[in-house]
């Protein structure tokens, strides 16, 4: 990669974009373009390196966890990193011990907060108190989606990998109905929508005031109220602004700029989703209202969902 293709895209210590990769392709600052003098660099606390993560993105898949994230990191005081990193939910990584997972951060600068997004660790049972035990201060961000819609996305997801391996999947009223005994409540995409279940173990570790729920439907609507709250939440300086996003017609949803830079997530997000029936729609409705309402009152928050 050719120091040309590096594109600044915010004043100061922002995101930077890998534009001979295409969109979507985040590569940390390079240290000489972040405008620090060389001597800082190399003075321990002062200098860039990699920390560990004082924010995570923990949900829920499908939720918008990736549109969160690249909002996010355009703010100046964000380094995020770009892959879900799975430490604290998959055995083989978390073996690998903090250093490694240190390793897998951004560099970033002193004042700068270290995110990163992996939607695993919010249904996984061992995350919430590995997450406490590596850091009880932890900001935790929660992005929520209506349950219909989210499970939709995630069957639409694995239909696509599926796909894309010239694999076979079937359609999703065979798995989600158990013939005429009703619906299948234990197909994956059904758990992984009841938001209330994988939440209390959260709060059984954390205190609520380190959990903030983003409304995905909101920042799909709307980003900047959304990222607002985010900003608050993370004790950042607003810096986010109006012409940060502009709606892409052809995309159907917000993009990202940044400076003379302009970036749409790429075409795995925002998939059209296959049709349901109504019925079908009816029945799921019916089956997630209960694990709703206990999400809302476990949150102090309701949400107009189906
Ligand atoms: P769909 O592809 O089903 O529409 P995640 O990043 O957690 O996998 O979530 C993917 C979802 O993010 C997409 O689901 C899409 O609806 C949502 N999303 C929110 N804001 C978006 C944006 N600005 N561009 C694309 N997708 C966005």
């Amino acid at each position: 990669m050719g120091a040309g293709s590096l594109v600044r895209g915010w004043p100061g210590l922002g995101p930077w974009y890998d534009a001979s990769r295409g969109h979507g392709n985040w590569v940390p600052p390079r240290k000489e373009a972040l405008g620090l003098e060389p001597a800082l660099q190399t003075r321990g606390a002062n200098s860039l390196q990699r920390r560990l993560p004082q924010g995570i993105i923990i949900g829920v898949r499908k939720g918008g966890t990736r549109a969160l994230l690249e909002m996010l990191a355009l703010h100046p005081q964000v380094a995020a990193a770009h892959a879900e990193v799975h430490f604290f939910n998959r055995e083989e990584n978390y073996r690998r011990g903090l250093g490694w997972y240190r390793q897998q951060m951004p560099f970033s600068g002193p004042g700068q907060l270290t995110m990163e997004k992996t939607p695993g660790y919010f249904s996984s049972p061992q995350a919430p108190e590995r997450v406490r035990a590596m850091d009880p201060a932890m900001r935790l961000l929660l992005i929520v989606r209506d349950p219909v819609e989210r499970l939709v996305s995630d069957y639409t997801q694995i239909l696509h990998n599926r796909r894309a391996r010239c694999k076979p999947y079937p359609p999703l009223e065979r798995l989600l109905l158990r013939g005429d005994r009703g619906l299948n409540t234990r197909y994956k995409a059904i758990q992984r929508s009841l938001y209330a279940l994988h939440l209390a173990p959260w709060l059984a570790a954390f205190p609520p005031a380190h959990i903030h729920v983003v409304d995905g439907g909101g920042l799909i609507r709307e980003p900047l109220p959304e990222l607002r709250r985010v900003e608050q939440f993370l004790g950042l300086t607003p810096s986010l602004r109006p012409d940060n996003f502009y709606f892409n017609q052809t995309k159907g949803f917000y993009c990202l700029q940044a400076g003379a830079h302009q970036h749409c997530l790429d075409e795995s997000k925002g998939r059209p989703h296959p049709p349901i029936t109504e019925q079908l729609l009816e029945q799921l409705c019916t089956y997630f209202s209960a694990h709703n309402e206990h999400f809302f009152s476990l949150v102090g928050r309701t949400f107009n969902w189906c």
